[in-house]
């Protein structure tokens, strides 16, 4: 598959928003701006057009998507909220929070959407343009991370674009541009299903943030990679092309630094020279995606403190360090 598609970058006018509306609407494929990263989108309750997500980022089948939706009102048209599910949905949406909650009968989802899976991830995003498209579509939006499957996430359009095949290899038709994605880190999905959430994926909010508004948080363990809850938690993932080396304090020969923090060599390239781990989140993704495309053999990276979104950083990073496995 070729990875060109140029022309299909337009700024998020309203022009620009009403037409991926339309084509969202007729089951082709839009990649659009969220908070987290950039997304590829399809109408959720469209088999056909469910299928392509799967077709153009090459992602295994048994990996479920996200489904945007505009407001907790048209989240509860397609899942069951419990009290937990209430509670989180209020204090974080809109917001880089996904919930993964049991699918009423009459939600209407292709279940292509939740790979044969009971249960539904639901994400109201806070990102005005992904807002404005939701709206412009009218319909449930399933998106995925808009990459190839296992590769560095999009948080620019350009990545999107080199990425994924074009509009004429199966790719999106449309990509929406909304400059650089503020949060740079993908959401956090939790499991509410039951009385005590479960952090299937770290992301944008913080662990720490979650337990302040309903305790105590458990997350999936490192045994569930076998059967995993969250069948997004593959080993290798959000993978640089070259080797990716974590905790040095410099680089090797041939090695590009990726630096964090205020003790790092001059000239590095800093996810946050003050040591701030959200400006490092919003960095993570295109700095990784500059060092994959420069003279280095390898990338090195710095440590990053596992507190608030650094766990999320560390969680990328270490599955960026996975040679290669298929999924
Ligand atoms: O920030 C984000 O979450 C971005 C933007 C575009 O919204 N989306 C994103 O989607 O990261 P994706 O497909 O790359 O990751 C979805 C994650 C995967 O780990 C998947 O396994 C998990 O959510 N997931 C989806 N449905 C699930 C379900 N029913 N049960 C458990 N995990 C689920
Ligand atoms: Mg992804």
């Amino acid at each position: 598959m070729s990875a060109e598609a140029g022309p299909t970058i337009e700024p998020a006018t309203p022009e620009t928003l009403a037409a991926a509306g339309r084509l969202l609407r007729e089951g082709r494929l839009v990649a659009f701006p969220t908070e987290t990263v950039y997304g590829l989108g399809a109408d959720a309750t469209s088999d056909k057009a469910v299928a392509q997500i799967f077709a153009a980022k090459d992602r295994p089948q048994f990996n479920p998507l996200i489904v945007h939706v505009l407001d907790t009102a048209a989240a509860r048209a397609l899942v069951t909220f419990t009290p937990l599910a209430e509670k989180l949905a209020d204090a974080f949406w809109p917001g880089a929070m996904t919930l993964v909650l049991e699918k009423r009968q009459d939600c209407g989802l292709s279940p292509l959407v939740s790979a044969g899976l009971g249960t539904a991830a639901i994400r109201v995003p806070a990102h005005t343009i992904g807002q404005q498209l939701l709206c412009a579509a009218g319909v449930p939006v399933a998106a995925p991370s808009a990459n190839r499957s296992g590769r560095i996430s999009p948080s620019r359009a350009d990545h999107v674009a080199h990425s994924l095949p074009g509009p004429d290899d199966g790719g999106p038709a449309l990509i929406v541009d909304g400059g650089a994605c503020g949060v740079g880190l993908e959401s956090t999905v939790i499991d509410a299903t039951g009385a005590a959430p479960v952090i299937l994926r770290h992301g944008g909010i913080a662990k720490e943030a979650i337990e302040a508004v309903v305790g105590e948080v458990s997350e999936a363990s490192a045994t569930d990679e076998t059967a995993p809850r969250s069948p997004g938690m593959l080993a290798r993932h959000y993978a640089p092309s070259k080797p990716v080396r974590l905790n040095a304090l410099t680089a090797e020969d041939g090695e590009a630094l990726l630096a964090f923090g205020p003790n790092a060599p001059a000239g590095a390239l800093n996810l946050s020279a003050t040591g701030d781990l959200t400006e490092a989140a919003a960095h993570l993704f295109a700095h990784l995606h500059a060092l994959d495309a420069s003279d280095a053999t390898a990338i090195a990276v710095m440590p990053i403190p596992e507190t608030g979104v650094g766990r999320a950083i560390n969680d990328r990073l270490r599955r960026a360090t996975v040679r290669e496995e298929k999924g």
